[in-house]
């Protein structure tokens, strides 16, 4: 064990790590310094106690009944209906053009999953959802980025969040399309960081192959981290930039870089603030935001029972209405506090079944009934809304903003999210006063509009690029 560092077989041993000690023992001296790097990395403290935490009998440490605590969202800036509504949101909307164009906002994207859920076994991004040119959810990405651009003479930076799983594969269809006509000098890709599996059972971490950790994408929480390590929010900070505006990849329609949303953000002074849409039903499998003594916080749809789900106020209306759309505005000085002070956001607890082999690389035996036979961890973006003093929540236009792409079938499908984009592209089109055929699938790319204003504009100025009729339909689009 001469490769391993004193302190580090100490660490193990007051910790239980046996399986890992004679791992270490039966390997070569490269290896045994290769994996006692990456073990001086893992908080053995935090995983301990974690394990500990989740291993007691649920009575023994009675959870504190957030649902029962929260109450709707009190300040929320609703959908315009009246004038002054109107006048309100065209003024936000300005103020965030303006922010754009003076080059304080950058756009996060959070692309660390894959589309296994989809059957897809790739990075999410590279999904094809354009419903008749088969555009990827990159595609659809980089260019709205690529004409708010242009439309604000802005900078406008990317920051694209990958994990292990997807880095490689990301960076390469970039590269292979050209960044979609981007400034490579722009465009951020950056690795989150990891988290190693336990055994359920014992607590001991698990291991993939001998010498090597079951490791496992540290949720989307591990943005500010991967953020500070990839030395992007010193970047940022230089370039001049206040506001994020952060995203999931797996919605298409998500506004990037929303000016209304990023406007409310800037005038109520928010440190963080959601776009939220109301659920269709309490049992939709979305986060909702509450107020919970007297913070903003999000609750996921795993933590309600149905009954809490479908709660209603003395109203009568649904207190867990605000659903999550996972489209946030973070100011970039209150993500960056999180690592100055060291803080971390709180770690979720995952049973999963996950793979794992002895120190000789005999594999584990797991249930086969599908029973899990560990503990993932990861963290979550949102746990960072308590800590804030100023928050926001802005309730988006649902049908056009709010269309993912989650399940193979059925409701956030590829087949739901493609016929949200040609019913959108169709609507804009009939707002141009040019036919439109209701049994036509439509698609239109963001580089030509943005928003059915301009696509009025280009009809109406003559400039709208011409259709394109193919057998999966009608395509307007433009080359980047
Ligand atoms: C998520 C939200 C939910 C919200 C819904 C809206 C969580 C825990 N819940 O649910 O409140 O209502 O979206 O669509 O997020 N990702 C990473 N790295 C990771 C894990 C996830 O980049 O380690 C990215 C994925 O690529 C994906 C996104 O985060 O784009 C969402 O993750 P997912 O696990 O699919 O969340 P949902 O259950 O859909």
């Amino acid at each position: 064990m001469s490769s391993v560092p004193a302190k580090l077989l100490q660490t193990l041993q007051q910790h239980h790590q046996h399986r890992l000690l004679a791992c270490l023992q039966l390997l070569p001296p490269a290896q045994q310094m290769a994996l006692s790097a990456t073990l001086a990395d893992v908080d053995f403290d935090l995983l301990q106690a974690t394990w500990l935490s989740a291993s007691q009998p649920a009575d023994d440490h009675p959870s504190v009944d957030r649902a029962a605590l929260a109450q709707a969202p009190s300040r929320v800036v609703r959908q315009p209906v009246s004038a002054a509504d109107h006048q309100a949101w065209a003024l936000a909307r300005s103020l965030g053009e303006q922010a754009i164009s003076a080059g304080t906002v950058a756009v996060i994207t959070v692309a660390g999953g894959q589309g296994t859920r989809l059957g897809f076994e790739h990075p999410k991004g590279l999904f094809p959802i354009g419903p008749v040119t088969d555009r990827t959810l990159f595609q659809i990405f980089a260019e709205q980025i690529l004409a708010r651009r242009r439309r604000h003479r802005a900078d406008l930076p990317w920051c694209i969040m990958t994990s292990d799983a997807t880095h490689e594969e990301t960076v390469a269809f970039f590269q292979q399309h050209q960044y979609f006509g981007l400034t490579p000098d722009s465009l951020h890709f950056f690795r989150q960081g990891s988290l190693p599996a336990m055994d359920a059972a014992t607590g001991q971490l698990l291991l993939a192959a001998p010498g090597q950790l079951a490791l496992s994408p540290d949720g989307h929480g591990g943005l500010v981290t991967a953020l500070a390590r990839a030395g992007l929010l010193e970047l940022l900070q230089a370039r001049g930039v206040q506001h994020l505006y952060y995203h999931q990849v797996d919605n298409p329609t998500a506004i990037v870089a929303d000016p209304a949303l990023l406007g409310f953000h800037i005038q109520q002074q928010s440190q963080a603030t959601t776009c939220v849409v109301c659920k269709t039903s309490p049992t939709e499998r979305m986060g909702v935001l509450v107020d919970l003594q007297g913070r903003t916080e999000i609750i996921e749809y795993s933590e309600l029972t149905a009954e809490q789900a479908a709660g209603q106020d003395q109203n009568g209306q649904w207190i867990f209405w605000a659903g999550n759309t996972a489209i946030h505005v973070f100011d970039r000085q209150f993500l960056a506090s999180f690592c100055e002070a060291g803080r971390q956001l709180p770690l979720h607890i995952a049973r999963k079944q996950v793979p794992s082999v002895d120190e000789t690389g005999q594999p584990l035996p797991t249930a086969t009934d599908g029973q899990p036979n560990a503990i993932k961890l990861e963290r979550f973006i949102f746990d960072a809304l308590p800590a804030a003093t100023n928050t926001l929540i802005v309730e988006g236009h649902r049908e056009r903003e709010f269309n993912p792409v989650k399940n193979k079938s059925g409701s956030d499908s590829a087949d739901t999210c493609r016929a949200a984009l040609s019913r959108i592209a169709a609507e804009w089109l009939q707002a141009t006063g040019l036919p439109v055929d209701p049994q036509t699938v439509y698609e239109l790319s963001p580089l030509v509009a943005l928003d059915v204003n301009e696509l009025v504009n280009h009809h109406q100025q003559g400039t709208l690029p011409t259709i394109t009729r193919t057998t999966a339909g009608c395509v307007i689009a433009t080359a980047p």
